[in-house]
Order: C-alpha cells, then structure tokens, then sequence
C-alpha cells in the first residue's frame, strides 16, 4: 500500500486500511473502491490522505503498534474517567478501569518489540483532549520500552501519562479550541492545568507517587523556561522530562484549531533542534530510538532524485527507513536500505508517485 494524497486519488483506486471516525464507527473500510462521491465525503471530514492499495506495493505493510479498538477503547476510557472528575470529584474515577486499558496497549506494545511508533489516523478536534491523552500514553510506554523499564514501571508511567492532561477539565472549552492567540488571562488559566492535575491525583492514595508527579511537571523544561514551577536539568524527574517530550511530539502532529499538523519528520526535527533547550538531550535520543520518521506506506523522493514508497523502519535510526524504489523506466521495483547506504537519504515526501497509475 501507499498514502496519497486525496488530490492525486483517481477513482477506482482501492482502499488499503479502513477509514474510522473518532467515536471508532468506521466510514470506509479496506477494500471498498473509491469513487468521486466517496473522495469528496472523505474531503468533507477533512481527510487528506488514505492508504490504497496496488499491486507494486501490496507487501508495503503498515503495521498498527498498538490495535485501533484497543485504542478507541482507552480514549472511552479516559472520556469517562475525566467526565467523573467533573460531575463527581476524583474520587469517582475508577483505577483498575483505566490500569485494564494501560495493560492492554503495555502487551501489545512489548509483543511487537521491532515496530516503531507512528501515528497514522487523524484526530477529531471535539475528542483532541482525550485522543491526545491515550497517544501520549502509547508514545511514553514506546519511549519507556526502549528504556528497558520493568512492566510496573510502565504501568505507572502509563497511568501519569493518560492522566497527565486531567487539569484540563478545568478550562473552558472556547479557551482550549481558541483557534487565535491566547489572551494573558486566557493563557493564566490554561496554565493552572498542571497543578489542578496534580492536586487532584495527589489527592486520591491509590496511585503511584509518579501519577501526579508527571501532571505536575509536563509543562517543565530542560532550560527552565517551563511552568508551573520553571524546574531546570534533572530538577525535572525523569518520568516528567519523558512525558513532555512525547506530549509536544503528539501535539506538533496533530491538526489545531489554531495551525495544521506536522508530518512526522518535521517534528522529529523540532525536537531535535531542542535537545539541551527545551529537552534533555538524552531524552530526545530515546524518543528518536522509538519513532518512525517516515511511517511506512509515505512516498518519498532521495537525493539521488530516485521515487518510492518506505517499506520497512530500522529501529533506532528514524531517519534511515527501506524504500522500495519505483522504476518508472523499466515498471519494476529495487530496494534501498538507507541505514547501509549513507550517502543517500530522503530529500521530500510526495503526495503520489508521479505516473504510477499507469501500471497499478
Ligand atoms: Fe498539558
């Protein structure tokens, strides 16, 4: 399979991974071949690329991390454990119910130990918060797994992450949809959500001592520039430096209502130029250890001007995935691993494969 670009798509083109909504319905399923009506609902929803099938590319897999029920199941989750806090105080959240969920995506995070984490499916805006939640929980437990933390660890780490956002409950709605610059007072509020969230979880014994610790230090960072208590280096423990880092990653490549999302790569390059201002510089390798710059499936170009499509990740090294070269000339494909060629690398990534059609 491959990712196109909806503007490239032609009709009669196959659909390779099923399209879902938020609330986990699926729209379009695997299989289902799209016409211009269906591209046009898809353009509607604010889809902009969809995997297709061909058979150039058909052994191109894009393999989910972590299952998509299991994770529409940990967003429903933790929908339900914030809608407790509010309407009944925190002592209405049940722990073992979100611990179940966090098991879940521990196990299938740890069976899958050379798969990379990349997030392809899009966030809904009225659901960011949680949706947010549950990837800066998969994306912590990746990072937390290269860091050979011991299953309880994880556990815990899990729940702080999940839970990192809770002080959000506390500020209005328009405040954090606001798709314009945050006014000094608006900005005031949103800035409580750290201690808010620790106070809470601080305030029921059942959790782990790091649970509100990471809601309390996520907005810390390496130089001190952080809130809410400006906390420098390794002042910041080394749960919260991990969660800040996978929250800014996810918040960089998801769609706001105040900029669009950032394809992988990009971020990973923020990040990076962040090392040792913002993060800590250690940190920022285990994340680059644990994610696919170029998730499978993406077109790319290299440098040497030649075209394909990323089949396969090298665990540790981002920036270096296998391509399957697309051979325009003589309609045949040849494979090039990056992390064994050097000198080549990726210069773009395109939104299709320049007539390709023609032979799929
Ligand atoms: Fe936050």
């Amino acid at each position: 399979m491959r990712r196109v670009s909806l503007n490239w798509l032609k009709p009669g083109e196959k659909l390779a991974r099923p399209i879902c909504e938020a609330n986990g319905q699926v729209l379009l399923n695997s299989g289902v071949t799209l016409t211009r009506d269906y591209v046009k609902a898809l353009r509607r929803r604010g889809i902009t690329h969809v995997f297709v099938d061909d058979r150039i590319f058909r052994d191109v897999i894009v393999e989910d991390l972590v299952r998509s029920e299991t994770r529409k199941h940990a967003t429903k989750t933790i929908k339900r454990a914030f809608k407790r806090v509010q309407s009944q105080g925190v002592e209405a959240v049940n722990p073992e119910e979100i611990a179940r969920s966090i098991d879940l995506m521990i196990e299938e995070i740890i069976k899958k130990p050379d798969i990379s984490y990349s997030l392809i499916d899009i966030k809904s805006t009225d659901d960011y918060t949680f949706e947010h939640s549950v990837c800066v929980c998969i994306l912590s437990l990746v990072m937390g797994r290269t860091l050979n933390y011991s299953e309880k660890q994880l556990q815990a780490l899990g729940m702080g992450a999940i839970l990192h956002d809770l002080g959000k409950m506390n500020v209005p709605y328009y405040i954090l949809n606001k798709p314009g610059k945050l006014g000094p007072e608006e900005l005031d509020i949103v800035k409580k959500h750290p201690v808010d969230g620790h106070r809470l979880l601080r305030s029921r014994m059942d959790f782990h001592t790091i649970v509100p610790e990471i809601a309390y230090c996520h907005h810390e960072r390496w130089d001190g520039t952080g809130y809410p208590r400006g906390l420098k280096g390794k002042e910041i423990p080394e749960y919260g430096r991990l969660v800040s880092l996978a929250d800014v990653y996810d918040a960089l490549t998801s769609d706001r209502p105040y900029r669009q999302k950032m394809l992988p790569h990009e971020a990973c390059e923020i990040i990076m130029a962040e090392a040792d201002r913002q993060f800590d510089r250690e940190m920022v390798e285990t994340f680059l250890y644990s994610v696919a710059a170029y998730p499978n499936g993406t077109i790319v170009e290299l440098n040497t001007k030649e075209r394909g499509v990323v089949s396969g990740q090298n665990l540790r090294f981002p920036f270096r995935p296998v391509v399957k070269v697309w051979d325009q000339k003589n309609k045949q494909t040849y494979t090039r691993n990056l992390l064994k060629e050097t000198t080549v690398f990726v210069t773009r990534i395109l939104d299709e494969l320049p007539n390709f059609g023609q032979t799929s």
